[in-house]
Order: structure tokens, then C-alpha cells, then sequence
């Protein structure tokens, strides 16, 4: 946006650990203005945010701020929290869920979609993986190809790393016995799962491939070792390595696939071997192939913790450097498909 407009005024809801990057890159994007900071724990309100404004529990005293648009970045998403926000008028865009409404489950996306309506607001969902990696880049390198294939993202990671622990054991149920960790044990795993066939079917539909399905492939691999995590531990019988595969399928053909290999710790998993990070293949005329990653820094050394935030970094940046497209768009759901690719706002200026 051109420095004559009035800036878009963007509140921020929750500041964990992509929260917190996304108020460090709102501050810093010319054409966004912080004004509001919601946060969970009580223990965090009354704060500075860090230009003024200070944080809050209260939903009220958000939009008492006149937020155009909230960057929606808490743990666990809530379609009454959204649905509220959109009709009030106010754009949403958020790392948590919503990456291809057109898939989502019935009654939550007519609800979003009657309350975006309403209030005259649009709702996009993105971030890195669902997100850049595996919707805006496909779909930008698949403007190389004359006739498509089969697409396929891998995603290799170990969560050893990362230090929210939380996520690892308690949502992703690592250190859980192999009969507790799968779509039917656990919610927060079936919600997961859903998020990533929602976008092979993003991918699906954007390409033309009329799918007729996307299967869901889960293995578990447990450890024979003890593993410590930061916090806690992976105790000797558990899962340390879980593999994912969402499949899109047209008349029994592989066409579009998320893979996902995940482990904390070494793995006795006899998987075929991939690189750290993502690796997405564009199988057709030409065939492309591209591997992804995010690190603090390719050049100078770094911390494996400011490693680990890059990905927090990268997830949170997708979403605010899309709002300037999201606040244009018309009001409804924008998907990764539908928006231009966002750029970086702030790019090189100091
Ligand atoms: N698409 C992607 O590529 C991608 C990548 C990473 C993460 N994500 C998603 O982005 C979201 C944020 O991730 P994150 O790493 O920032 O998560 P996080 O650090 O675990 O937590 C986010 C914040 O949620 C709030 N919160 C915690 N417990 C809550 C509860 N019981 N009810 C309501 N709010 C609660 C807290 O907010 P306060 O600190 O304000 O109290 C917390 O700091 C998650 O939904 C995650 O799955 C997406």
C-alpha cells in the first residue's frame, strides 16, 4: 500500500510463540498499525505490547480498538471466537485452522461464512506447513508445467528440537503408547489430520485434479531408548516417530500427496530416507522439484533455538504480510489459491 492510505489497524489474538512474531512484524510493517493485543492467560494482561497499546483479556476492549483485521494465532481455534470477529466487521487471518474453507466441515464453515457476510469481512487461513509450502509455492512453481502429474510435498522433522513441549507430547501425543496415538484417540490429532487433507484438497481443486477422495495413512514407530525433551521424557515403549500421508486420489491415482515424517530423537523407522525440512515435487511436463527450509540464518552461526523460532518466524509472516490482500479482498473466505502471494511488507528497509 502506498504511504498516502491510512494504515491498516491490526490487533493480535494470543502471543504464543508465533503470536509474538507476528506483533514484532506488524510493528515493523509499514501500512499496519498495532492497536490491540488479546491475550489467554491472566498472567499476561496489562502489558505493553509494545507501542502503547496494552494487552488484554477482554474481546470487547479488542474491538473497542477499531481493529480492520485480527491475526487469529491461538493454540486451539474456536469458530465462536472467529464468527464473532468476522461479524463485526473485522478481517481475520490465522496460522490455526481454516486453510481451505471450501472442505471444511459442515455447519462451521456456513457459520463463517453467514457471520463474514455479515459484518462484510473475509476470513484467510495460511502459515508454512498448511500454508506457503504446501499451497502459495506448488501453486507458483506449477505455473512452470504444461500437464500435471502428481504433486508431493515430504515434510522431515525432528521435534527434539523444539521446545514447546506441549505440542509435542500433549497434542501430537509423542511418549504416548502406540494404541493412544491415532485420528480416532484423540481429537486434537483428528483436527490435524483434517487441516492437511484440507489442503491436498486446496491443491486438488486450484490444479484441476477432481479428486474423489484423500485418504489418511498413519504409522508409529516406538522407541526402545529413553529420550529426554527439554521437560519431559520419552519413555522406552512409546511412540518417538510418527509418518502421515494424506493421499488425493482421482479414479484410484495418486495425484496429490502431503507426507509427513515426524520423529523426536533417533528412530529405529525404516522409512525412505528424506532431507530435513520440506521437499515438494512436481511430477508432469516439465517435472520441478524444490526443497524448502527455514533456518535464523544460512551465513552466520546461530542458536538451534533461534533455528527453531525461524518456523514461528515464517508462520506468523505468511499471514501479516498477506493483509493488505486479505483487508482488499471481497467479503467471504480468501484462501491461499485465491489471494496473490504475499510479499514481505517490511522487504529490505531498515
Ligand atoms: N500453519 C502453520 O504452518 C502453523 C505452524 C505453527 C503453528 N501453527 C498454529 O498456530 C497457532 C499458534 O501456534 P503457537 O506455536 O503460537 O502456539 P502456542 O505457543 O502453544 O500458544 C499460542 C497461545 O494460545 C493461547 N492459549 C494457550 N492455551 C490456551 C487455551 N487453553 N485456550 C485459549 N488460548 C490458549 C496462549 O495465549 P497467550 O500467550 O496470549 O495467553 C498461547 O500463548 C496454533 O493453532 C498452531 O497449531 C500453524
Amino acid at each position: 500500500m502506498s504511504s498516502h492510505h491510512a494504515p491498516i489497524r491490526v490487533a493480535q489474538w494470543a502471543t504464543g510463540a508465533v503470536g509474538r512474531e507476528a506483533i514484532a512484524g506488524i510493528l515493523d510493517a509499514p501500512g499496519l498499525e498495532l492497536v490491540a493485543v488479546k491475550v489467554h492467560s491472566p498472567g499476561k494482561a496489562g502489558a505493553d505490547a509494545g507501542n502503547g497499546a496494552s494487552t488484554t483479556l477482554s474481546v470487547d476492549e479488542l474491538l473497542a480498538a477499531r481493529p480492520d483485521v485480527v491475526v487469529y494465532t491461538p493454540r486451539t481455534p474456536s469458530v465462536d471466537e472467529v464468527c464473532h470477529l468476522l461479524a463485526a466487521g473485522v478481517d481475520v487471518v490465522t496460522t490455526a485452522f481454516c486453510f481451505h474453507p471450501a472442505r471444511m466441515a459442515e455447519p462451521d464453515r456456513s457459520r463463517l461464512l453467514e457471520a463474514a457476510r455479515a459484518g462484510g469481512s473475509t476470513l484467510h487461513g495460511s502459515g508454512l506447513n498448511p500454508g506457503n509450502f504446501s499451497a502459495a509455492v506448488p501453486l507458483a512453481l506449477s505455473g512452470l508445467v504444461h500437464r500435471l502429474r502428481k504433486v508431493s510435498l515430504t515434510e522431515r522433522a525432528d521435534w527434539a528440537v523444539y521446545e514447546s513441549t506441549s505440542i509435542t507430547f500433549d497434542a501430537m501425543r509423542f511418549g504416548w503408547p502406540p494404541e493412544d496415538v491415532s485420528e480416532s484417540a484423540s481429537d486434537l490429532l483428528a483436527f490435524n489430520a483434517d487441516l492437511f487433507r484440507q489442503q491436498v484438497w486446496l491443491l486438488g481443486d486450484a490444479l484441476g485434479a477432481d479428486l474423489d477422495e484423500v485418504a489418511t495413512e498413519h504409522e508409529v514407530v516406538v522407541t526402545e531408548e529413553r529420550i529426554p525433551v527439554f521437560d519431559r521424557v520419552i519413555e522406552p515403549g512409546t511412540v518417538n516417530a510418527q509418518r502421515w500421508r494424506w493421499t488425493g486420489r482421482s479414479a484410484g491415482v495418486d495425484l496429490v500427496e502431503i507426507d509427513c515424517r515426524w520423529t523426536v530423537g533417533p528412530t529405529t523407522a525404516d522409512w525412505p530416507a528424506a532431507q530435513h525440512g520440506w521437499t515438494l515435487q512436481l511430477e508432469g511436463d516439465p517435472s520441478v522439484s524444490a526443497h524448502l527450509m527455514t533456518l535464523a540464518s544460512f551465513s552466520e552461526p546461530r542458536s538451534m533455538a533461534d533455528h527453531v523460532r525461524a518456523a514461528s518466524v515464517a508462520t506468523a509472516m505468511q499471514v501479516v504480510n498477506a493483509i493488505p490482500h486479505v483487508h482488499a479482498a471481497p467479503p467471504g473466505f480468501a484462501s491461499s489459491a485465491d489471494l496473490p502471494v504475499p510479499r514481505s511488507l517490511r522487504g529490505f528497509r531498515a
